[in-house]
């Protein structure tokens, strides 16, 4: 997502925190940074990876995505061994950053607090259906023309839509953001909130009840391989199909209309996940 997307998923976030986990979050951001707050700490793995020349841009660029293999408009999936051997894509990385936030396991203050603003954001970026698609690295080269700009596919999904979805908010992301905290508190995502965070993966958790204790130990990949998947979904049904029909097609209309309830969802899922697994992991007294 873009600068709006992250901040809703930040802010949404933040709104649902419990208060000691909120002032939790204020202490682990140093020197006061971020103001404490999640939204504006959302930006920051995108300001590092645009820092020419930083070592955190080198090699924090490939967290933000996985590249699946597979063949979106036909069959969508997210496979961790065909797409994320070594674990360098956003799965791998929420699962890494999650262990390293833990206080159960004993992380440094500085590495906690890294860790904290690599999750906020990578949350977000978890829920963009082109940010778990292989397919012509992510739509960055597939050309669009959106309200007659031209532009790319993955740039419309990461903000030229949820741009244009704040003009139903008078232009503000504030009132988009209460909309949506509204919807999973007492609206139309009140009833499946719950799936939102249940990260069931039918097939893995067969294969774990057989593994080790010790591989439970490591970093789990569990619930981000679930929440790919779940992102991944909408690639087949939805994100590709109208461009496999037909190329030229301006999306700033019918594409940009069909696609607003799944950023809607998308952006409170990310949200909802990010303080529903901060109140867990942060109110465990170490
Ligand atoms: N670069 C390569 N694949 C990408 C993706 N899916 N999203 C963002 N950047 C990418
Ligand atoms: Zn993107
Ligand atoms: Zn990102």
């Amino acid at each position: 997502w873009g600068a709006e997307g992250h901040k809703a998923v930040g802010q949404i976030a933040q709104n649902i925190l419990q208060p000691d986990v909120e002032s939790q979050v204020a202490k682990l951001f140093q020197d006061k940074s971020f103001g404490g707050k999640l939204a504006p700490a959302s930006l920051w793995a995108d300001t590092i990876k645009k820092q020419k020349g930083s070592p955190f841009a080198f090699w924090s660029a490939p967290l933000h995505f996985i590249d699946t293999r597979d063949n979106p408009g036909k069959s969508c999936s997210v496979d961790e061994e065909r797409d994320c051997p070594d674990g360098v894509c956003v799965v791998g990385a929420i699962a890494n950053y999650t262990t390293q936030l833990d206080c159960e396991n004993g992380f440094d203050r500085d590495t906690r607090d890294i860790a904290l603003r690599f999750l906020t954001h990578f949350f977000g970026d978890i829920t963009q259906p082109l940010h778990v698609c292989g397919r012509s690295k992510g739509g960055n080269d597939v050309p669009v023309t959106f309200d007659g700009r031209k532009t790319n596919l993955h740039a419309i999904w990461d903000t030229q839509i949820v741009r244009k979805r704040l003009q139903d908010f008078d232009n503000s992301l504030d009132k988009y953001i209460a909309f949506l905290t509204s919807e999973i508190q007492n609206g139309t995502y009140v009833s499946e909130k719950d799936e939102w965070v249940a990260c069931d993966t039918p097939s893995r958790r067969r294969r774990r009840d057989t593994s080790t204790i010790l591989k439970r130990a490591k970093a789990t990949t569990r619930c981000p391989l679930s929440w790919a998947t779940d992102t991944n979904e909408i690639n087949c049904p939805f994100v590709w199909e109208s461009i496999d029909e037909n190329p030229n097609l301006d999306l700033g209309q019918g594409y940009y209309k069909a696609a607003i309830p799944f950023v809607d969802k998308q952006l409170a899922k990310g949200g909802y996940r990010l303080g529903t697994f901060l109140n867990s992991i942060l109110t465990k007294k170490c």
